[in-house]
């Protein structure tokens, strides 16, 4: 049996955090927001990303904005946030969405852009764009390793983990509100299953977690030596 979906959405509509690049509860994220909040997070953590995040829309309010700034410009904006590949990416992708008017609204249009791969275009599409996607990120992969019990360490059980996160939305509530939906897992993620001493007493799907039934959610995912 997957999880309920209803539970987690029920669970994320009493406790979802408050960040910037997040609409309001049924509003829709811009996708200049979503898309420049995802390439600042996929090294870098939410405390440390705020600021830089509120700096680049004061000095880039939209996409055009940034597209046609200076190189220099958009380096020192994101200079301290580290992996500057990350940095030149954005320029040109945002060179790239300007010109075509806009984001492309499907997985296929987002993963060819600059900076952008499968995780990135799987929380992009279901962010700003409601494609029924599982975006499958470390904590997405925690979630699951723990909920479906699955031992196989990292990087090797990698297949078998994305295979079982992408049924999390199998169910209809997650298909009605992919947005909350991957936003939730986040959350989950971050919040309640952490990395150490997961909060299993507070954790929505606490009667649905074979981790938790078997007592090993703690040690999952396990990880090969190196
Ligand atoms: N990590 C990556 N994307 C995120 C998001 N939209 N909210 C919270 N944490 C995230």
């Amino acid at each position: 049996m997957p999880p309920s979906s209803a539970d987690l959405l029920r669970w994320y509509d009493r406790h979802r955090r408050i960040l910037p690049w997040r609409a309001a509860p049924g509003r829709t994220a811009d996708p200049y927001h979503v898309w420049l909040s995802e390439i600042m997070l996929q090294q870098t953590t939410v405390a440390a990303v705020i600021p830089y995040y509120h700096r680049f829309l004061d000095l880039f309010p939209t996409i055009g904005d940034l597209a046609r700034a200076e190189t220099d410009r958009v380096m020192a904006a994101w200079a301290g946030l580290g992996y500057y590949a990350r940095a030149r990416n954005l320029h040109a992708c945002a060179r790239v969405v300007a010109a075509a008017g806009g984001f492309p609204a499907t997985l296929d249009g987002l993963l060819a852009l600059p900076g952008v791969g499968a995780y990135t275009a799987a929380a992009i599409g279901a962010i700003a764009f409601g494609l029924p996607v599982v975006p499958v990120d470390g904590n997405v992969e925690r979630v699951t390793a723990r909920l479906f019990a699955l031992t196989d360490p990292l990087p090797a059980g990698r297949r078998t983990l994305a295979r079982h996160a992408a049924t999390l939305n199998d169910s209809q509530p997650a298909r009605a509100r992919p947005s909350d939906f991957a936003q939730a897992l986040f959350d989950l993620g971050a919040g309640i299953c952490t990395p150490r001493n997961p909060a299993c007493a507070l954790c929505p799907w606490r009667g649905e977690c074979a981790g938790l039934r078997q007592g090993i959610a703690a040690a999952l995912p396990a990880k090969a030596p190196r």
